[in-house]
């Protein structure tokens, strides 16, 4: 699946939708487990495109109903979908009741305001990533939704990618030994080239840039993905965060319309684990060269694991054993894994929890919080 897959109108695709590696599971649910599930899409911009193809191929889940602010884009969503109900915001839905689940494809910043209520109503709720603006906001979400005991899920989608999920599994079964070192990045270039337009044009890319708008910039957008990467392949959550951001100019004045320019472009965050692996995460919307490539070096006392992708394909490496006495790499399987879409779905029907969950979601949040914090005080280290 290409980025632009998932666009409601290419060029313009959402920055991290790509899944690297295309090999999802087959869709086919086992046997009787295809109980209906009436899904509600909050957002119908350019990531909703993908959540409706994803939940729509499940068996028995319907699309029932699209929320948006904007009427134009909510209407030709629901065409293209065939979507029945459309409403303008989640007082109407609510009101009206008739779904099981929702899926919050919203900007960022608009995720605390438009989940609560569903978790408040007893509803299970998908949420796009980052889970919020900030730590404060997602750790009430986490809490709502434990309270409300429904299935919730926050969308960091590389968990999709079936060479990270076997990454993670070699490093907890101990194929490299104790963690002691990670390096991993996340390098797009959308503000250096139009691969997926122009993005000085359109409101998708500009609430990216732009802190009123809701934005942690380039480190709430792509970082969380590369953070969370990083820190479930490495089986360990950060304990202390140094951080350095950096925003670039890009428009006259620093402004294009409503959107003060003022988001980071680039972060590079250096990190310590509770396993006590140290390890740096950055990521970039200047990489010139690079579309949508994530990758992570991890090595442990035993050997090395690498997690390559791009657009295209994702291969993981492994220098174990007596490789790792020559300094031989060598491509190792990975088998496929459920998407997040469908393990979703089936947590509702089996009544079970699924992960990542909104208490990851916070965990993350926190710690993108803390490297701000950092940032501000000239990359001091911070614990979290
Ligand atoms: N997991 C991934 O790989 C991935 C990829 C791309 C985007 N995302 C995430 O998806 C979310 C949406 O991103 P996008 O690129 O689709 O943005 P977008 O700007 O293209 O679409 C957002 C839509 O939400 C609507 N909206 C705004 N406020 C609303 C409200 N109060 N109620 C209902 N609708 C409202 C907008 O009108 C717009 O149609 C973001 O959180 C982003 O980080 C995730």
């Amino acid at each position: 699946m290409t980025d632009l897959a998932n666009a409601t109108t290419a060029p313009t695709a959402p920055a991290d939708s790509a899944q690297m590696a295309p090999d999802e599971a087959p869709v086919r649910a086992p046997e009787g487990s295809e109980r209906p599930v009436r899904l509600l899409i909050v957002g119908t911009g350019g990531m909703a495109r993908a959540h409706a193809e994803k939940f729509g191929a499940i068996p028995g889940v319907s699309l029932v109903a699209g929320i948006d602010t904007n009427p134009e884009r909510l209407k030709a969503f629901n065409d293209t979908h065939g979507i029945p109900q459309g409403f303008a915001s989640v007082q109407e839905a609510l009101a009206w009741g008739e779904f099981d689940a929702v899926t919050n494809v919203t900007p960022d910043a608009v995720h605390y305001g438009t989940t609560l209520p569903f978790l408040a109503a007893g509803k299970h709720v998908m949420c796009e990533k980052p889970l919020a603006a900030n730590y404060a906001h997602a750790a009430e979400m986490a809490q709502a939704a434990s309270l409300a005991g429904v299935v919730n899920m926050v969308n960091l989608t590389y968990r999709n990618v079936p060479a990270l999920n076997e990454a993670a599994r070699l490093v907890q079964e101990g194929a490299i030994g104790e963690v002691r070192h990670f390096e991993a990045s996340y390098l797009q270039s959308w503000l250096t080239q139009p691969a997926w337009g122009e993005w000085s044009e359109s409101p998708t890319w500009l609430w990216r840039l732009s802190k009123s708008h809701g934005s942690m910039g380039v480190l709430g957008d792509v970082g969380v993905h590369i953070l969370d990467f990083a820190t479930f392949a490495a089986g360990s959550i950060p304990t202390n965060v140094s951080c350095r951001l950096a925003t670039f100019d890009k428009a006259e004045g620093g402004r294009i319309g409503e959107y003060v320019l003022d988001a980071n472009d680039s972060a590079v965050m250096h990190l310590r684990l509770a396993n006590g692996a140290t390890g740096v995460v950055h990521a970039s919307r200047y990489a010139s060269g690079h579309l949508n490539d994530l990758s992570l070096r991890i090595y442990g006392t035993k050997g090395g694991l690498e997690v390559l992708g791009n657009n295209e394909k994702s291969v993981l490496r492994g220098s174990l054993g007596e490789d790792m006495l020559s300094g031989t790499w060598r491509d190792l399987p990975a088998p496929s894994v459920l998407t997040n879409y469908q393990r979703f779905i089936a947590a509702i029907r089996a009544g079970t929890p699924a992960l990542p969950d909104f208490a990851r979601g916070a965990a993350l949040q926190k710690v993108l919080d803390q490297a701000v914090a950092s940032d501000e005080a000239r990359s001091l280290d911070m614990p979290v």
